[in-house]
């Protein structure tokens, strides 16, 4: 019975199994009612009665060893089915899909802008966000030491001359100017930077588009057209548009455009302090100073420009009242922006 004994549990500690059949097949032989082990226990009856006591406990031992090696082949086969296995992972599983990121609101608002003014024409381009006096400022008809340079609290890199963080795309415009000839037709994207203090409203980094159109007999129509199909094509068809005027230092005349507040529908809310409008950008015509300022014939050629907050025309298409989430890269708020796409 010693030898029995011992040859079962030679078999047990062996045993592999790589499917639930061969483990079934191992409950089947070892353990089962009708198992070896089973038969072994009928056996001890012709044991003599001294040496039952030493039998028993062996075939007791024996029965443990076959359940645990049971529950080892089932839990290895789980893992197994669950592709964790360690030692031998299954290289022909295809990748989990989990962890796909989704496109940043900032960037998908971005990409429609630019879908929107590439449909009809316009081209981009792009300029540096370290940026010299003359780009952001001077050509742009900033006087030296004119107030209008306070309106824009600005990150300064050196002093003397000066070299900044640009504060605005306007600086784009002056680029595309001294390096092409009209007609000009260009929209510009890009990050930007004002000293300011963060809040729900303002952020010290953040993003404009900025258009430009340079051409023989453009006019404020043109504008007005221009940033109404804009409106229209990211906003919907029953969105208002309207044109405060304003000042700016490059642009005569000057204007800011509102839009009818779409989180409210325009009967007032905190969004658009209770006014009904919200402004989402500031346009005008190309100042003739800046056209000459990028040698470009002021008597021959017009041109108007706006640029608007990225930011901005997102809160609202998606009705986000707080900037600051853009910038905290909290998945709860970023993954509610899957549907958006590229
Ligand atoms: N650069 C201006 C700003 O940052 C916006 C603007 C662009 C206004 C072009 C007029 C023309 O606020």
């Amino acid at each position: 019975m010693k030898e029995k004994v011992k040859h079962i549990k030679e078999q047990i500690q062996s045993f592999s199994a790589s499917s639930k059949k061969e483990i079934e097949e191992f409950r089947l032989k070892f353990i089962s009612k009708k198992g070896d082990i089973t038969n072994l226990f009928t056996e001890l009856k012709n044991v003599p009665p001294e040496e039952k006591k030493e039998y028993g406990q062996l075939l007791n031992e024996l029965k443990n060893f076959a359940k645990e090696k049971f529950q080892t082949l089932l839990e290895k086969t789980k893992k197994d089915e669950a592709g964790g296995n360690d030692e031998f992972p299954d290289l022909t599983l295809p990748p989990s899909a989990d962890g796909i990121g989704s496109t940043h609101p900032i960037t998908a608002t971005r990409n429609k802008i630019v879908s929107i003014f590439e449909k009809i024409g316009f081209n981009i381009s792009e300029g540096p966000e370290i940026e010299d006096d003359w780009h952001n400022f001077s050509a742009l008809n900033f006087p030296p030491n004119h107030p209008a340079r306070e309106m824009q609290d600005t990150f300064f890199i050196e002093k003397d001359p000066d070299i900044t963080l640009r504060t605005h795309t306007s600086s784009v415009q002056v680029r595309v100017m001294e390096s092409q000839k009209p007609p000009i037709r260009t929209l510009s994207p890009g990050r930007v930077f004002r000293n300011e203090a963060i809040s729900a409203r303002a952020h010290c980094v953040f993003h404009q588009v900025e258009g430009l159109y340079v051409d023989e007999n453009v006019s404020f129509v043109d504008l007005k057209q221009t940033i109404y199909h804009f409106v229209k094509e990211m906003f919907g068809k029953n969105t208002k548009v309207r044109f405060r005027p304003s000042f700016f230092p490059f642009t005569e005349p000057s204007a800011e455009v509102d839009i009818s507040c779409n989180i409210c529908g325009g009967d007032g809310c905190n969004i658009c302090k209770h006014s009904g409008w919200v402004e989402i950008g500031g346009a005008g015509m190309v100042d003739p100073n800046v056209l000459e300022n990028c040698k470009i014939d002021p008597d021959k050629f017009t041109g108007f420009a706006f640029g608007m907050g990225v930011e901005r025309i997102t809160m609202l298409k998606y009705q986000i009242s707080d900037l600051r989430l853009f910038t905290e890269n909290d998945l709860r708020f970023l993954e509610q922006f899957r549907h958006v796409g590229f």
